[in-house]
């Protein structure tokens, strides 16, 4: 492979954003903004505390050889209240940041609004306030003042789209407002503040300043393959409504001084025009010296007659948003590299004379510790893959001057807190120690070459493993497959192994020089305990999201010994790429025999034996101790479980997390087993309260076991919640209409089954895959 080097001049450097790794939100007279609002402290303080340990994260990006460094200032811990006063101290961090950097050797490049407002403007009405506009301005010209003689490329904005249509329509981000027209209201307006910022910055001599946008091509499903494809009328219509509202709704007026004709109709059925004055476009159109695209991923749509709008996207009426064939990181994104060539092709066609910078790239990838690093070798990849695209659009004539990864370090990802894992340094929340990840020292090699290596980033092997692991090919074959004939302690021994080097089983490497047959096969193994609304949504989602890749599904039952070997004889037979197993509860012999063909697994449930096998689960524990803790928030003191069937790995890990968390609260546990159904957990709660007559509150792991609970309370002539509190685990529908209704722990049930699809067609693709465990939801009831 022939190395690819870049521009003499090209700018290699990282992002960072301030509310999401300064930390001390009320220090040195910082006043509160939006995301310290809306995080409600959940998050924020201390992040990567970088506030106080900005010199030794200045060090990092020297050691790492970056030229610039695009961080955002806190407009709130410049100007508390957000006009008016200005706190000194505030201004004193980002003096003391732009010198450090500065002797450091990396240029600064300081980003105005990185979606923190200060929560006193907010009060005012925010961004559907005109004023916002002018105090921002102000701020701007504030900060200029104070730092303007060192740093010389400034950008106002950070993605409005994402400010205003998260922010104000679905409100899944600050302020978390609801609104169609708030949000249309509000992206004018933080135009409007981009170009009176741009004023004020001029005005005081800014060298180069611009604004960043995060841009997507717009695609269907159909284009994806071929984006040259003709469109029929309907799609052609949604492709360009959807591209006015999240790529044009901006380019246009900050590139052209004006809005596209097609969007305004939009903007005035839900928001009328009055927000936009005479004159406004003037001022929003002012020339900028960069535009800066943060790019991650496409959009893919089509049209779908009757849909109603995406929340984000009021005026998407009639367009459904479709899931992608193709792998995704963690956080669900596609991975399409070529899309950021289409994003540079575009602008270079569209706006020729306009100077880019790559202001955000990166992935969010399930990250492990392994003592002496974290092999990620998933973002490697990503950043390498969209690095050559880069490189190929520069060949086509792309004016990029530089390219800015995001992110230096983990950090608080918005509403999703410090669970996303975009860094290439990663860091300890306990500790705040950082640690160069692989993709760091890759990153590090790659700008001190300007350019990529010959070689792509390599995987270990499994002779890697086994030599590591001092066992042989065929032991780490049996463990990454989950076969039982492994001793335990020959399996931790390679399960460590697997860790430290991050080994991940290329199963799609045999489907890949074998040849493929484009079908998949779902094999169901049923009864599973309680799960007829999951089954039902992993047959809809898994047919959905495989159909739409391009796969054949085929529906096979796995309920007697018989159909088993049915199944293997099929799958040995070559005749499908991957299989989906929803695995009976409990231990399921299939699940080994299936791994060991080879094709790709991907399992519904943690699978007793531990394995390299990729599966899809709720965080068990996780919720059993929430419930838990409820309960000891309630002030309940005895508190008995009732659990079962003791043989499901689920159940197991239910009573995990209520131990751990009777063992926080320093209280012993009361246990009574259970089965399945309402009458073993009425029996299991006469049992509790003969043997403890002082319980107070009774957690269940199934509410069929709640509610038989429920039952037993009422002819023991107890009142619930008075006498007895009592929560469930599932949340089925009943949960919701027993009386009193039960307090249970909610477990998602579409994003299991998407999961799961996704799971396998990233697995098909050859990417990294790692199990997923998504989160539960206590949700509270009458019953405690
Ligand atoms: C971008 C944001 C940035 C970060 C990345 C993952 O939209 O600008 O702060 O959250 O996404």
């Amino acid at each position: 492979m022939r190395t690819a080097s870049f521009p003499e001049g090209f700018v290699w450097g990282v992002s960072t954003s301030a509310f999401q790794i300064e930390g001390a939100t009320d220090q040195d007279g910082r006043g509160p903004s939006i995301w310290d609002t809306f995080a409600a402290g959940a998050y924020g303080d201390p992040a990567c505390d970088h506030y106080r340990r900005y010199a030794d994260d200045v060090r990092l990006m020297q050691d790492l050889g970056v030229a610039a460094y695009r961080f955002s200032v806190s407009w709130s811990r410049v100007l508390p209240e957000g006009h008016g006063r200005v706190n000194g101290p505030g201004l004193d961090f980002y003096d003391r940041l732009v010198d450090e950097l500065l002797r450091a050797g990396i240029a600064p490049y300081a980003t105005l609004y990185h979606w923190d407002l200060p929560q006193a403007l907010q009060d005012g009405g925010g961004w559907t306030s005109r004023d916002t506009a002018r105090h921002f301005a102000d701020y701007a010209g504030v900060v200029y003042d104070r730092i303007g003689d060192r740093v010389d490329t400034w950008f106002t904005f950070n993605e409005p789209q994402v400010a205003a249509f998260l922010g104000h329509a679905s409100g899944v981000h600050a302020p978390g407002r609801r609104s169609a027209a708030d949000a249309f209201v509000s992206a004018h307006h933080m135009l409007l503040a981009h170009g009176l910022g741009l004023e004020a910055l001029r005005a005081r001599g800014a060298a180069r300043a611009g604004v960043v946008l995060n841009l997507s091509p717009v695609l269907t499903p159909a284009q994806l393959g071929d984006v040259s494809l003709d469109l029929p009328e309907e799609d052609a219509e949604a492709v360009a409504r959807i591209d006015a509202l999240h790529n044009r709704q901006f380019l246009e007026p900050v590139l052209r001084g004006r809005y596209p004709a097609d969007l305004l109709p939009l903007v005035e059925k839900v928001a009328g025009l009055d927000h936009i004055h005479d004159g406004d476009l003037d001022v929003i159109g002012g020339p900028i010296d960069l535009l800066g695209v943060n790019y991650y991923t496409p959009i893919v749509v089509r049209a779908q007659p009757g849909a109603p709008a995406d929340p984000a996207f009021p005026g998407s009426e009639g367009v459904l948003f479709c899931s992608v064939p193709t792998a995704v990181t963690a956080m669900g994104w596609p991975i399409m590299p070529s899309g950021l060539s289409l994003v540079l092709r575009r602008l270079s066609e569209e706006y020729p004379e306009t100077d880019v910078m790559i202001t955000e790239n990166g992935a969010d990838f399930v990250d492990v510790v392994a003592g002496d690093g974290v092999h990620d070798i998933e973002r490697m990849s990503f950043l390498e893959e969209h690095l050559r695209a880069l490189r190929a659009s520069l060949d086509e004539g792309a004016r990029v001057r530089g390219y800015l990864l995001w992110s230096l370090l983990d950090c608080v990802e918005w509403a999703d807190g410090y669970r996303r894992k975009f860094g290439i340094v990663h860091v300890d929340f306990t500790t705040q120690r950082r640690l160069l990840k692989d993709s760091a020292l890759w990153y590090r090699d790659v700008i001190k070459r300007n350019g990529l290596g010959a070689e792509r980033p390599k995987r270990p092997t499994l002779e890697t493993v086994a030599a590591r692991a001092g066992v042989s090919r065929a032991t780490v074959s049996r463990v990454v497959n989950g076969e039982a004939s492994v001793s335990p302690e020959a399996r931790a021994v390679v399960l460590r192994a697997v860790q430290e080097l991050g080994y991940v089983p290329n199963a799609a490497a045999r489907s890949l020089v074998t040849q493929r047959t484009d079908s998949v096969a779902l094999v169901l193994s049923v009864p599973r305990n309680g799960g007829d609304a999951l089954i039902s949504a992993v047959v809809q989602y898994v047919t959905g999201v495989l159909e739409g890749a391009g796969k054949q599904i085929t529906l096979m039952l796995a309920d007697t010994a018989e159909s088993h070997r049915r199944i293997i004889r099929h799958v040995e037979a070559g005749q499908v790429d991957g299989v989906v197993l929803v695995p009976p509860d409990g231990p399921d012999p299939l699940a080994e025999r299936l791994a060991r063909t080879g094709v790709p697994v991907v399992l519904l449930g943690r699978p007793a034996i531990a394995s390299l096998v990729p599966y899809v689960d709720v965080d068990n524990a996780g919720g059993a101790k929430a419930a838990t803790r409820h309960l000891l928030d309630r002030g309940r003191r005895r508190i008995g479980v009732i659990c079962g069937p003791m043989d499901l790995v689920a159940v197991q890990d239910r009573l995990a997390g209520h131990l751990a968390a009777l063992h926080e609260g320093g209280l012993r546990p009361a246990i009574a087993l259970a089965g399945l159904d309402r009458q073993s957990g009425g029996a299991a709660a006469r049992e509790l309260l003969s043997g403890h007559p002082d319980l107070n509150a009774v957690f269940a792991t199934s509410d069929e076991l709640a509610i038989g609970a429920l039952e037993a309370a009422r002819e023991a002539g107890l009142q619930v919640p008075r006498d007895l509190a009592i929560v469930g685990f599932d949340d089925v529908h009943a949960a919701s209409c027993t009386t009193p209704p039960l307090t249970t722990v909610r477990v998602p049930t579409a994003d299991q089954a998407l999961a799961l699809a996704r799971l396998l067609l990233s697995r098909l693709d050859g990417r990294h895959t790692t199990s997923v465990v998504l989160p539960t939801r206590l949700v509270v009831r009458a019953t405690t």
